[in-house]
């Protein structure tokens, strides 16, 4: 057995120990064993295996300890709205799509990509956002404007970007399947806080994915995925959030 079937083996092992307790413990019944792996299916057929891991915490959990070893800013998980190949934007630029202008509450999103160990701006690093819109909505890609509020853009040589955008409103995590279900079970809400999602990359650094969450907003203290972290929280002043991004270097 090479070193990823050894691993998997005591994933495996540990995982089924686990679960064994619970079962033991709590006396488990045989209609409740039917009913969980009903529901399992029911969340693979519902293609939510993902949306599962992130309300039990364990996206969190993980990705926490992925990053565990980096300096700077704090990571966070990624979510299902990220689309790659943004359009790039100039700096400063806008975000908006100009068919939502004056929709919603203007927000600049701005600050300094860094390097996290020694302070030094990074220029040309790439921050590719995306974010909610004043209602809770992201555009989707067979929408009638698909890359409303996101886009990428390159840090100038003082190492800062600057985005025109409106201030994200709390949304709702899918809630109309499985997992869905079993939160409503559990008297747990949906809600997630308003934040910005950002991906950060620059050559010689660690891809940083974060989110920047709005101060004052509703759920900031019962995210009902768990990511909320403090040093990701930033107010708005002015009409915009300062922020700056600390990269990890490479280690060589
Ligand atoms: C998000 O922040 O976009 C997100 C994260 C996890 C589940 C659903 C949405
Ligand atoms: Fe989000």
């Amino acid at each position: 057995m090479n070193a990823d079937g050894r691993r998997l083996a005591v994933l495996v092992d540990e995982m089924a120990a686990a679960v064994f307790v619970v079962a033991r413990d709590k006396n488990l019944t045989n209609d409740e064993l039917l009913a969980a792996l009903a529901f399992l299916t029911e969340v693979g057929r519902a293609d939510e295996f993902v949306l599962l891991s992130d309300v039990m915490g364990l996206s969190r959990q993980v990705d926490d300890q992925t990053h565990a070893s980096e300096d700077g800013t704090a990571s966070n998980v990624m979510g299902p709205f990220y689309r790659a190949g943004a359009p790039e934007i100039s700096n400063p630029g806008s975000i908006i799509d100009p068919s939502h202008a004056g929709a919603d509450e203007p927000l600049v999103f701005a600050g300094r990509v860094l390097d996290a160990l020694t302070g030094e701006p990074i220029p040309g690093a790439e921050v590719d956002v995306w974010q909610a819109d004043g209602e809770g909505a992201y555009a989707h890609a067979d929408g009638p404007s698909p890359w409303h509020l996101r886009g990428r853009q390159q840090t100038d040589a003082q190492a800062a970007f600057h985005i025109q955008t409106v201030v994200p409103l709390y949304y709702t995590v899918k809630d109309d399947g499985p997992t869905g279900r079993l939160l409503a079970a559990l008297g747990r809400h949906p809600w997630r806080p308003a934040h910005i999602h950002a991906r950060v990359t620059a050559a010689g650094y660690r891809p940083l994915v974060t989110q920047v969450y709005v101060a004052g907003g509703r759920y900031l203290e019962d995210d009902t995925i768990n990511g909320v972290k403090e040093e990701l929280i930033a107010p708005v002043l002015d009409g915009a959030i300062s922020f700056n991004l600390a990269l990890s270097p490479v280690r060589r």
